[in-house]
């Protein structure tokens, strides 16, 4: 009993890079734009409500937060801009475009994701065991894809609010106006997403509160790997590799990341319930 308790706290001690510098990186900047850009925009689209005004002001107010707001689009910019270069990188010059597109390692929906989400409904309904996952659960595929989207969605229609007395010489009004619609439904749409969905698997789950440091740290443990992702767990086992992916802790990176994680949850959800109760108030 004692022996395998003291191997089950080897294995919660061993700790495998799952992100990259450049990834966290980038994690890092699309945090700090899309809360500035989140909370200098939201108030806007609620303005007719107390909260949404104070919120306003309390940053700035006009026109401090419009140029927030740019800024904030900038680094959004910045993020897609060394992504596109990341990810052309490797296709280019690296020779794994088969492997970006297809596979296992692939951040894109591929067969099996079909099988595992039909595997994942029977679990959930009870009639079958929990699908085993690799590198990538197929959630975390659609979150990309929803981020990819979505800043195309934002990018495109911010840009023509940007300029708006350059645009409306090319475009006719009805264009504009759609832009304003679409800009701030996807807004409330990604904020809602993002501070529940997200959030809920990268805070809330049992196993990872306050916070799952691993887009901060890099770092997931033995355990949470084999749990997780027990077929990419054993296909680097069964190709020798696994001990290659082996990393120190970094309690000072954990512990920044619990500071700045933490108070975040707060506020995306403190203004989820502002957002979904003032939708309410309005429609009645
Ligand atoms: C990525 C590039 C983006 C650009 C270029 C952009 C640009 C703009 C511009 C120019 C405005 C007009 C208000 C002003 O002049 O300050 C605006 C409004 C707004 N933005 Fe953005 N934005 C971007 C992304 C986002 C994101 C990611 C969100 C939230 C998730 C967001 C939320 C909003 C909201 C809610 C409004 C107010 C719309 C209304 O008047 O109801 N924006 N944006
Ligand atoms: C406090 C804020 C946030 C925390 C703690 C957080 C945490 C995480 C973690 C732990 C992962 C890795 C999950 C895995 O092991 O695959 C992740 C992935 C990701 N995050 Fe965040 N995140 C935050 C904010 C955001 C924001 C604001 C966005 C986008 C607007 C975002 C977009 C993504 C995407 C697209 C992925 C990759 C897909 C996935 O693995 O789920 N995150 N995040």
């Amino acid at each position: 009993m004692r022996k395998r308790k003291k191997k089950a706290m080897a294995t919660e001690e061993k700790l495998y890079l799952r992100f990259s510098a450049f990834h966290r990186l980038s994690h890092f900047l699309l945090i700090v734009s899309f809360f500035g850009l989140v909370l200098t925009g939201i108030p806007l689209a609620f303005q007719g409500h107390d909260w949404a005004r104070w919120l306003y002001s309390l940053l700035g107010g006009y026109p401090t937060c419009g140029y927030i707001h740019r800024i904030c689009a900038g680094i959004t910019f910045l993020c897609a801009f060394l992504h596109f270069a990341y990810v052309s990188n490797l296709m280019l010059w690296k020779g794994e475009g088969a492997k970006i597109l297809w596979g296992v390692e692939s951040i894109l929906l591929q067969p099996k994701d079909v099988m595992d989400i039909l595997a994942d409904l029977k679990w959930l309904l009870g009639f079958g065991p929990r699908p085993a996952f690799d590198r990538w659960i197929y959630w975390e595929k659609f979150e990309y894809l929803s981020l990819l989207w979505g800043t195309i969605v934002m990018a495109g229609t911010g840009f023509l609010l940007w300029f708006p007395t350059t645009f409306s010489i090319i475009f006719p009004g009805w264009v504009m106006d759609m832009a304003l619609i679409a800009h701030r439904y996807e807004a409330i749409l990604a904020a809602a997403f993002v501070f529940t969905i997200h959030f809920v698997h990268t805070h809330l789950l049992p196993d990872r509160v306050p916070v799952d440091e691993a887009m901060f740290t890099g770092r997931v443990s033995g355990e949470e790997l084999q749990h997780e992702r027990p077929v990419q767990y054993k296909r680097l086992l069964d190709a020798g590799v696994l001990e290659a992916y082996r990393v120190p802790p970094n309690k000072t990176l954990s512990f920044i990341s619990k500071v700045i994680a933490v108070p975040l949850l707060l506020i995306g959800l403190l203004l989820t319930s502002l957002m979904v109760s003032s939708l309410i108030i309005d429609l009645i």
